[in-house]
């Protein structure tokens, strides 16, 4: 069957990335999750000092890191590697969730990760999630997906993935940098959170996964025959 490039864009604490692994399973296709990129590129800049509002040190500091996907032979994950150290469950940290919009704002680091981004699609059969995939990463990708869900149901959901991990987070907390996340994310200069004018809304607040990939499925079918 042919093989196309589908995006999934949306607000923070959608089920993205949920989706997208499911997706990506069912249809043997490749998921990247570029936020894990912009969140490895924090973690270095925390862990080095890095200024970001120089752009000689992010410029500097962007030619020592490397950046790498690679598969979790155990559970069949996809995982971040940043300079080779596996740091997956490093950049979920409510210190990298923090300081990643600002981060992610900086001219140079997204130019350094779109680029890498853009060449990890050149062979088809990728699903990517993040919130420029469907504007800038991929415009011309055959199926585009713009997700939201009510920000109750988002605040609720990632509390509980937090809390599982550090009991001292409050839902306050979360629902605080959840909001300030979306309005940096959507409100930054370049390449903005924005739906694609051609992206179909897939609105999750109501849905189960599995009505979520029955639907995304039905998409995935009528673009490969449209394309
Ligand atoms: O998807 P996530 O929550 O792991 O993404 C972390 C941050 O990275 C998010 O707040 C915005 C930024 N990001 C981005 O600017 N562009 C992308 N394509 C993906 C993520």
């Amino acid at each position: 069957m042919k093989k196309i490039i589908i995006t999934i864009d949306g607000y923070s604490s959608c089920g993205k990335s949920t989706l997208a692994k499911q997706l990506a399973k069912k249809l043997d296709y490749v998921y990247i999750d570029s936020g894990a990129m912009y969140r490895a590129i924090t973690l270095y800049f925390l862990q080095n000092r890095v200024d970001w509002t120089s752009s000689a040190a992010v410029n500097a500091a962007l030619a020592d890191i490397h950046l790498e996907f690679m598969c979790n032979p155990l559970s069949g994950a996809s995982e971040m590697f940043l300079n080779d150290e596996n740091v997956e469950h490093l950049i979920r940290e409510m210190i990298i969730a923090e300081k990643v919009s600002e981060v992610a704002a900086v001219k140079e680091v997204r130019e350094f990760a779109v680029a890498q981004q853009k060449k990890m699609g050149a062979r088809k059969g990728i699903v990517m999630d993040g919130r420029d995939i469907g504007t800038v990463v991929f415009p011309h990708a055959e199926l585009k997906i713009f997700m939201t869900a009510d920000i109750a149901i988002r605040v609720e959901r990632r509390f509980r993935e937090l809390y599982a991990k550090n009991k001292n987070i409050t839902i306050e907390e979360v629902k605080q940098n959840l909001e300030l996340r979306d309005y940096i994310d959507a409100n930054r200069e370049i390449s903005p959170l924005r739906k694609a004018d051609d992206a179909i809304i897939l609105d999750n607040s109501q849905l189960t996964l599995e009505n979520q990939l029955e639907l995304v499925m039905q998409w995935v079918e009528d673009a490969i025959m449209e394309h």
